[in-house]
């Protein structure tokens, strides 16, 4: 179903996010034949560029984006191009100043817009006041008007709050459309696919059945160019209440009575709000020193352009998590996430209980193969159950086997940005994917404690790793202490 008319704004429509991940699923919805001819894309930025440059500088990027494929859809269809050159367009002006609101008016007329908030955070009030101010959120008739708004939604729970109050002056909560780019991954919405179109995963999915869940965002990648972002907010507040909460929260949750936005998102919500975490030795704070990562040296944390020498951020965290609800009394989950780890990789790892008693007498229990199914994000897509089986022989010996489901065996579609699911979706009014503002708000509520004890350098000591290791060993010894140990990050 091809989406309705509409010009798509961006505000940072020259930047990064807008040529790496926004024009390309723009493209891809393109070739999918699901934007209607009226639809348009206007980037409102201050820098000093034309039409002609942002046109040229969208080409390449989608060049860059197809090339990447190594595909027979690694050619950029010319067609495609064509058809979206002619729909782009500049708008130079400074986000505070009325007048560029006044101009952006006029560009879009009286139809449909999305305006996409692709700046840094401290510009998502403004902006929306002065749409507002300017009435372009101002939804007549069938027409309508939706913020699409990036992260970080806030600095910790308070903050949340305040913008939440801020924007809701302005927009009505049905137009407002907070991303979180985890929520566009086939993996992750499969995890709903996964345990509410199969019988036989749920009878399962409680605490008579798993001993403990493992949520793992490992990255190889260190700050980047990002020093000065990252000082101010640390690995806790980039991944945890945001992504790895969607990720515990498709897995934890209750069934939805139907996939309507907000049927699933009461669900979401209640499982946050029963998040507990219950004091500081549940909390193992990391930052990497110097290392060395797929053969080559990479330098510490404190030597990345933009990072004080003696930062107490932390690019490393892993936590232990309880929820007080029916389901999961007595369930731990265990999440972590860090940079330049040994590898990059985001998997939900279900563990359950082991059988009863050793029947097999040879074999103690505690060396029986665990069960554990692994839901892989990314990179690996798909998902694997592990168990116990005979070993081929004469005498009975157990050994560990795998069942493995591999996304791209199975499906041949091309690789997505995430961001189209998420595009379109806002573009068609289904919110089923964004985060609500009692969404965002349970997010920070459950990881307040743990920014709190950040702050006390005695609560929360900050333990070193080394670039290109598997994080702290102080992580070890969290899951140690309960006789338990990480998924091998290596494995
Ligand atoms: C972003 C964080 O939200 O997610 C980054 O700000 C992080 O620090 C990124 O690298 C991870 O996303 P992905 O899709 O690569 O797992």
């Amino acid at each position: 179903r091809r989406a309705p008319p509409c010009t798509f704004v961006v505000f940072g429509g020259g930047g990064d996010l807008t040529k790496r991940l926004l024009v390309p699923a723009i493209y891809n919805l393109a070739c999918a034949g699901l934007l209607d001819d009226g639809f348009s894309i206007v980037a409102v930025d201050w820098a000093e560029l034309s039409d002609d440059i942002l046109r040229a500088q969208f080409h390449e990027a989608l060049q860059d984006f197809v090339a990447k494929r190594g595909t027979a859809a690694a050619v950029l269809r010319d067609d495609i191009w064509r058809w979206l050159n002619t729909r782009v367009s500049y708008l130079r002006g400074s986000f505070e100043d009325p007048a560029t609101f006044e101009r952006l008016g006029a560009r879009i007329g009286s139809g449909n817009a999305v305006f996409y908030l692709a700046v840094a955070a401290r510009f998502f009030g403004t902006i929306v006041d002065r749409l507002g101010e300017s009435h372009l959120t101002d939804e007549v008739g069938e027409t309508y008007r939706r913020v699409i708004v990036e992260k970080p939604f806030g600095h910790d729970l308070n903050s949340a709050r305040e913008l939440n109050i801020r924007l809701l002056r302005t927009l009505r909560e049905r137009q407002i459309y907070r991303i979180d780019h985890y929520l566009g991954k086939e993996t992750v919405q499969n995890i709903m696919a996964l345990r509410f179109s199969n019988g036989f995963f749920e009878p399962l999915w409680n605490r008579q059945n798993i001993d403990h869940v493992q949520i793992t965002a490992a990255e190889t990648v260190g700050v980047e160019k990002r020093g000065r972002f990252y000082e101010g907010t640390g690995a806790l507040r980039d991944m945890v209440p945001n992504h790895l909460m969607q990720l515990l929260a498709m897995t934890a949750m209750e069934a939805p009575v139907s996939f309507d936005a907000d049927a699933v998102r009461d669900e979401k919500s209640k499982v946050l709000k029963a998040i507990h975490c219950t004091g500081p030795e549940d909390v193992v704070r990391g930052q990497y020193g110097g290392g060395v990562l797929g053969g080559t040296p990479v330098r510490g944390y404190r030597d990345e352009p933009d990072v004080a020498p003696a930062s107490r951020t932390e690019t490393y965290v892993a936590m232990k998590l309880a929820i007080d609800n029916w389901r999961w009394a007595g369930v731990p989950f265990y999440l972590r996430t860090g940079k330049r780890l040994a590898v990059r990789k985001t998997e939900i790892a279900i563990h359950f209980r082991r059988a009863p008693y050793a029947l097999f007498r040879d074999t103690p229990v505690d060396r029986l193969t665990p069960n554990i199914m692994t839901i892989h994000i990314q990179p690996t897509e798909g998902v694997t159950l592990q168990f116990g089986a005979k070993i081929p022989g004469p005498t009975v010996r157990l050994g560990g086997v795998r069942m493995k489901f591999d996304y791209s065996e199975w499906f041949s579609e091309g690789p997505s940005t995430g961001y189209e699911t998420l595009i379109y979706d806002c573009l068609t009014g289904d919110a089923t994917l964004f985060q609500r503002a009692d969404n965002i708000e349970a997010g920070w509520r459950a990881v307040q404690p743990a920014l709190d004890w950040g702050e006390r350098t005695e609560a929360a000591p900050l333990c070193p790793y080394a670039a290109g290791s598997a994080g702290p060993i102080e992580a070890d010894a969290l899951l140690a202490r309960d006789g338990r140990q990480w998924q091998d990050l290596a494995e």
